[in-house]
């Protein structure tokens, strides 16, 4: 009796994650936080930081060493934009990756104290914002 209710929890537990895996694998309902959190705490703070390298230039090795940790979260941000359940499709994909390969190169400018460098690696990261929102920001007012 006891065996038998042990099975049939596993299988609803079972039929459960499954359920979920589906639910992922068809894009619905993301994995942990939405892409207005993702925004907000991993894409418009790192990106002014970079931005900011045009109104004052990092003037201490600290200063270099945070505004390379930017870059680092603003990179991984775009590939957290591309997660199952998150991407909305390849040229949501295409835009991701190309805001995480310009956080890369405003890293590798960074390395190399190279202040233009990041200001032009800012040009490809404004664009793949741009980019993005053109088509899927939601134009309510
Ligand atoms: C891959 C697509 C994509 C990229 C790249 C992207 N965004 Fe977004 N962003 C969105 C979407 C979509 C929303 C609206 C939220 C939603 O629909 O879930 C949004 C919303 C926002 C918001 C509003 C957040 C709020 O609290 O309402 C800001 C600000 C923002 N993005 C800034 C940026 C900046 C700055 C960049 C580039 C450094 C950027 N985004 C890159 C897709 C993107």
């Amino acid at each position: 009796m006891r065996r038998a209710a042990r099975r049939l929890v596993g299988s609803v537990v079972g039929a459960l994650t499954c359920a979920s895996a589906v639910a992922v694998l068809a894009g619905e309902g993301a994995p942990g936080f939405g892409v207005t959190d993702i925004m907000d705490a991993m894409v418009v703070p790192p990106s002014d930081a970079l931005f900011g390298v045009g109104r004052a230039e990092p003037d201490s090795e600290q200063a270099w060493i945070s505004l390379r940790h930017q870059a680092v979260i603003l990179g991984e941000a775009g590939r957290a934009l591309t997660a199952p359940g998150r991407s909305r499709g390849a040229d949501w994909d295409a835009w991701s990756v190309a805001m995480s390969d310009a956080a890369e190169s405003a890293a590798r400018a960074i390395d190399a104290r190279d202040v233009d460098a990041v200001l032009f690696a800012g040009g490809d990261i404004i664009e793949s914002c741009t980019g993005c929102h053109r088509v899927y920001l939601p134009l309510d007012g």
